[in-house]
């Protein structure tokens, strides 16, 4: 397994492997800003978002890459105001369903890290569905709880989810 920055272009030539990445996920009951059933052009236009903004320079995308296949990816949005250029967002840490419990996504975090650091961002923050292995993986790395807000976001039709929120400077 490898982890790789990807470009705009290299996005591109995998887009139907980060569609499937999405739609997996999203329909396996992962919480990341959709509901299950993710049909293929949502995830498609989420990606052409996505695109754009790696283009653009304000996100970083990393993958997770087995024989050439896109078996996850985590993206780091770069804060564009002027008093916001030490901090980033992480956002969408993926991994499909059947390649985890194998530490990928910790291996994807962890780069991820590395990568703040060479851009300068040295604060990071990000959310993530409580009671998930996700609010499990970032406690183990370090994450520091900011807090939790009950009933933030929709997990299936009828059903509002806490939410908690993470902070980590990585540097004193
Ligand atoms: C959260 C997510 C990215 C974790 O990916 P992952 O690759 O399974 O993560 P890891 O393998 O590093 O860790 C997951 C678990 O596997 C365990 N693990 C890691 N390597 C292992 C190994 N070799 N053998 C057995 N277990 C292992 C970890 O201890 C961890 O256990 P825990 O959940 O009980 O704490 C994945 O579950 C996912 O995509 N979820 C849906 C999307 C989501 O919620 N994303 C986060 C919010 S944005």
């Amino acid at each position: 397994m490898e982890i790789k920055i990807l470009s705009a272009s290299e996005i591109k030539m995998r887009f139907t492997q980060f569609s499937d990445l999405l739609i997996d996920v999203v329909n396996g009951g992962g919480a990341v800003s959709f509901l299950p059933p993710l049909a293929r052009e949502t995830a498609d236009q989420f990606w052409e978002r996505v695109i754009d903004d790696v283009a653009t320079g304000h996100k970083i995308l990393l993958a997770a890459m087995i024989d050439d296949q896109v078996v996850g990816s985590v993206q780091l949005a770069l804060m564009q105001m002027p008093n916001q250029v030490y901090r980033a967002e992480v956002q969408k840490l993926l991994v499909l369903n059947a390649y985890r419990q194998r530490g990928i996504g910790q291996a994807l975090m962890v780069k991820l890290e590395e990568v703040a650091l060479e851009v300068g961002r040295t604060l990071l923050i990000l959310d993530t569905l409580q009671g998930d292995s996700g609010e499990r993986l970032y406690r183990r790395l370090g994450w520091t709880e900011l807090g939790v807000i009950p009933k933030f976001a929709l997990i299936d039709e009828h059903t509002l989810a806490a939410t908690v929120f993470f902070y980590k400077h990585l540097v004193g």
